[in-house]
């Protein structure tokens, strides 16, 4: 499946059911001064979110541009030195906007994986967010659940706040969340060692593909939490290392989305491109 092809399929379930697919905000940020550029697909619904601007298509889906260079996710220390880090790169989302929550979310996410781009479901594992004695918020028990209905326990994994509470800046919409990760490697190294014990170890064959975030508090500038008016569904999906996963490739510079631009630079400079597994 080309990188194409992927949107393609991810735009297809969505909108069989019932997202509205909108086109991705620009990079650079206009109207909020907590934010310089776009740093995930949900920044353009904060209003929506916090209950400063009306509903009125409460399912969205997208792929939007987004940029990680600085300020909270800042991931250009990663770049260049893995395989699966970028400065700019897609994320695929769906949103509900105080309609449906965590079964759907983590019901379709699964699905998609499972039976759309067929991800072997031996490969995953997800995590749900264990708790936070400082933010007074208990273990996730709903997703853990939800989570027990599709995937072995064993393969569901608890994070902390660091992995599994996504807040968009300092300040603004956050709340738990529930990833999906993959285990790329060989057969042999599955067998001999477990990729639940890989997984948010900087492990690249093991990574992370998919965050599902239940939005339920709203950061304030005094770091408490208050209850947003309604509860969301912010989800992000990474489509280089999707395309990765779907390629068979062990690096995301391998795949159809970085290819042709390694070539031409190939040709241009007259050097060669090798991939590096790290
Ligand atoms: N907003 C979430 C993220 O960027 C989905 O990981």
């Amino acid at each position: 499946m080309n990188a194409q092809d992927i949107r393609k399929v991810f735009f297809d379930f969505f909108a069989s059911r019932g997202h509205d697919v909108v086109a991705s905000a620009p990079m650079v940020v206009k109207d909020d001064p907590t934010l310089m550029f776009t740093n995930a697909g949900m920044n353009q619904f904060k209003d929506l979110f916090l209950g400063n601007s009306e509903i009125k298509e409460p399912r969205v889906a997208n792929t939007q541009k987004c940029l990680r260079v600085s300020g909270k996710h800042n991931d250009l220390e990663e770049v260049g030195v893995d395989t699966y880090h970028h400065t700019m790169f897609e994320m695929l989302g769906n949103w509900s906007f105080g309609d449906y929550f965590k079964k759907e979310a983590i019901q379709w996410a699964w699905e998609l994986l499972t039976d759309h781009y067929k991800i072997d479901p031996e490969k995953l594992y997800v995590t749900i967010f264990e708790g936070d004695q400082a933010d007074g918020l208990p273990m996730d028990e709903e997703a853990y659940a939800v989570w027990k209905e599709l995937i072995a326990e064993e393969r569901i994994l608890k994070a902390n706040k660091k992995d599994n509470f996504w807040e968009m800046g300092e300040t603004g919409p956050c709340g738990p969340c529930s990833e999906i990760h993959v285990d790329l490697r060989p057969e042999a190294e599955r067998r001999q060692l477990s990729g639940a014990e890989l997984v948010n170890q900087d492990h690249p064959q093991v990574i992370e593909v998919w965050n599902l975030v239940f939005m339920e508090f709203n950061r304030m500038g005094d770091q408490s939490l208050k209850s947003l008016p309604n509860k969301h569904i912010d989800t992000g999906m990474g489509l280089e290392r999707l395309a990765m996963v779907l390629q068979g490739k062990t690096s995301n510079y391998d795949t159809d989305v970085f290819q042709p631009y390694i070539k031409l630079i190939e040709v241009r400079t007259g050097m060669k491109y090798t991939s590096r597994r790290q």
